[in-house]
């Protein structure tokens, strides 16, 4: 049977993931109309982005990441290739991710069942930053940072008064009350002009 323009294009980037092509997935994404690449990620960095996270992390001592919400883990997958930086990504409903009618995904998954051990990380593996990149539950990001034991928190989203909304916003996270988080470094990612990444660290 014929495979239909979307599953050429989830073939093409399956392809660039294994051969580990990272720079020609990017060339993929920038290719196509922004409401069929949102399908694969809502945030599609350019090399110079990659290039721009790699020496912000480096700069704040950032090797290892756990990402909430990750859904295909592209994100996280060109992340990894790119900059040197583990991150690993948590979902929420395994029973989906399993299921045959959900969208490929890029990297192992946890799952936010069973969560304790996931957030901190063990023994020496703990996470020196809790990312989430167009997250849409205020309360869990809350929950989940609450947890958190590191020293890093990575949003990324659109700027506000743009007509998109994510909770949190980059710029208005809106962290757990009794916690004190400065914002460190901030800067654009993407081809829309609407998208940023702000690390935050813990005071
Ligand atoms: C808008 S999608 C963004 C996916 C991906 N980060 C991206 O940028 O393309 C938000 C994701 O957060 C996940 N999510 C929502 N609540 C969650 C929770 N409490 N724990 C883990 N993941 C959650 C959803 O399943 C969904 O895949």
């Amino acid at each position: 049977m014929e495979r239909s323009a979307a599953e050429k294009i989830e073939h093409a980037i399956g392809d660039c993931v294994a051969s580990k092509n990272w720079k020609k997935v990017i060339d993929l994404g920038q290719a196509l109309p922004i409401d069929k690449r949102v399908k694969f990620l809502w945030v599609w960095p350019r090399q110079q982005d990659l290039h721009r996270i790699r020496i912000g992390l480096n700069d704040l001592n950032i090797s290892r990441v756990i990402s909430i919400g990750c859904g295909t883990g592209l994100l996280e997958w060109l992340i990894t290739r790119a900059t040197g930086v583990a991150v690993a990504g948590v979902e929420k409903d395994e029973n989906w991710w399993r299921s045959k009618y959900a969208t490929k995904t890029y990297i192992p998954m946890m799952f936010a069942e069973g969560l304790s051990n996931v957030i901190d990380g063990q023994g020496q593996l703990r996470w020196h930053a809790m990312m989430f990149c167009y997250f849409n539950d205020g309360g869990a990001f809350r929950e989940y940072v609450q947890e958190f034991g590191g020293s890093f928190v990575i949003i990324i989203g659109p700027a506000e008064g743009r007509g998109v909304h994510t909770d949190p916003l980059p710029f208005q996270p809106n962290f757990p009350a009794e916690q004190n988080w400065e914002r460190v470094q901030s800067f654009k990612v993407g081809s829309e002009n609407l998208n940023h990444l702000v690390i935050y660290q813990r005071q």
